[in-house]
């Protein structure tokens, strides 16, 4: 590709693709993070794609290990393929958690509200597999955002 403006908008429009084709390439998107141990990543869902402010949007548990290291340290890396196009899409951002609204909540099915909130808290060793309550949260359920530098004051929401 030899125009650079097209590439960029091919760039936007393979992500876009993702948050309504549940087969797109950029349906999954690994973010990388920093753990207490260095560099951490994983799949997440892209959930919204904001072209004209340059913006992405996903959804955690605001009880998950990233949520905690995003807390920390803002700075992301996230990575697509796409292997039909041939194109790999590297992003670098500064990431925020905001609470979910209620509005956005009742958006989901309850299947998906599910995948916010239980016990015992993500990343905790159970015993067996069965070991763990799923309950729906709406205090769990985290959007991750573009991070601003006037959201250090005050200070950002971090996760309960
Ligand atoms: C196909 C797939 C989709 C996933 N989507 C999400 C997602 O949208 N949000 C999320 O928090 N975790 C998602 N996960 C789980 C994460 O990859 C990860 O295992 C989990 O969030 C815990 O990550 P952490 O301990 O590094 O925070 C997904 C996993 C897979 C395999």
């Amino acid at each position: 590709m030899s125009d650079l403006a097209a590439t960029l908008a091919t760039a936007w429009d393979t992500l876009a693709a993702g948050v309504h084709d549940r087969t797109a390439p950029a349906r999954h998107i690994v973010l990388a993070t920093t753990g207490a141990e260095g560099p951490e990543a994983r799949l997440l869902v892209l959930r919204a794609t904001d072209r004209a402010a340059g913006t992405l949007t996903l959804w955690t548990d605001a009880a998950t290990a990233k949520a905690s290291e995003l807390a920390r340290d803002p700075r992301a890396a996230l990575l697509v393929w796409d292997p039909e196009q041939r194109l790999q899409i590297r992003l670098r951002a500064r990431v925020a958690l905001r609470p979910g609204t209620p509005a956005e909540w009742k958006a989901l099915p309850a299947a998906a509200r599910a995948l916010y909130g239980g016990t015992p808290a993500p990343g905790t060793a159970i015993p067996a597999p069965d070991a763990h309550r799923a309950t729906a949260s709406l205090a769990r359920f985290a959007i991750l955002t573009r991070h601003r530098p006037r959201d250090r004051n005050p200070p950002p929401w971090r996760p309960p």
